[in-house]
């Protein structure tokens, strides 16, 4: 009987990383590949870049996971992100969160 509840518990944690949610499947559907790639500068600049340029930044995550949803613009150049309101805030993060991460 534990040897069951053990193996039905294993199972369920290996569904749920499968199922958890990729962030670059995320990105590609939520359009932001149309403008970013990880290490080729398109409309906006290279999430390698991002994730470079706030590497000591402790509030960047907080405060990139708003300027996403609501775009803005000045820190990369002249051309602004458009306000982005199909993502979602828990989406958002865990945007960012990737995007912080890439090296
Ligand atoms: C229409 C093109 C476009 C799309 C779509 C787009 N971005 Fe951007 N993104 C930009 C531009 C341009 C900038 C530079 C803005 C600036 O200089 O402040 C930028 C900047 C960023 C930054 C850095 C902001 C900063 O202040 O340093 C992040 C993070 C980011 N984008 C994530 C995303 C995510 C995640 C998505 C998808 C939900 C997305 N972008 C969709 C064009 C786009």
């Amino acid at each position: 009987m534990k040897k069951l509840i053990t193996s039905a518990i294993l199972i369920m944690s290996l569904t749920t990383t499968v199922y958890a949610v990729d962030p670059k499947t995320l990105a590609q559907s939520k359009n932001c590949l149309a403008c970013h790639a990880i290490d080729s500068k398109l409309v906006g600049p290279t999430y390698k870049d991002i994730a470079a340029k706030y590497k000591n930044d402790p509030l960047a995550e907080d405060r990139l996971s708003k300027k996403v949803i609501l775009g803005g613009g000045g820190v990369w150049g002249t051309m602004p992100m458009p306000p982005n309101t199909q993502v979602t805030p828990a989406e958002s993060k865990i945007l960012v969160k990737w995007i912080l991460s890439i090296k």
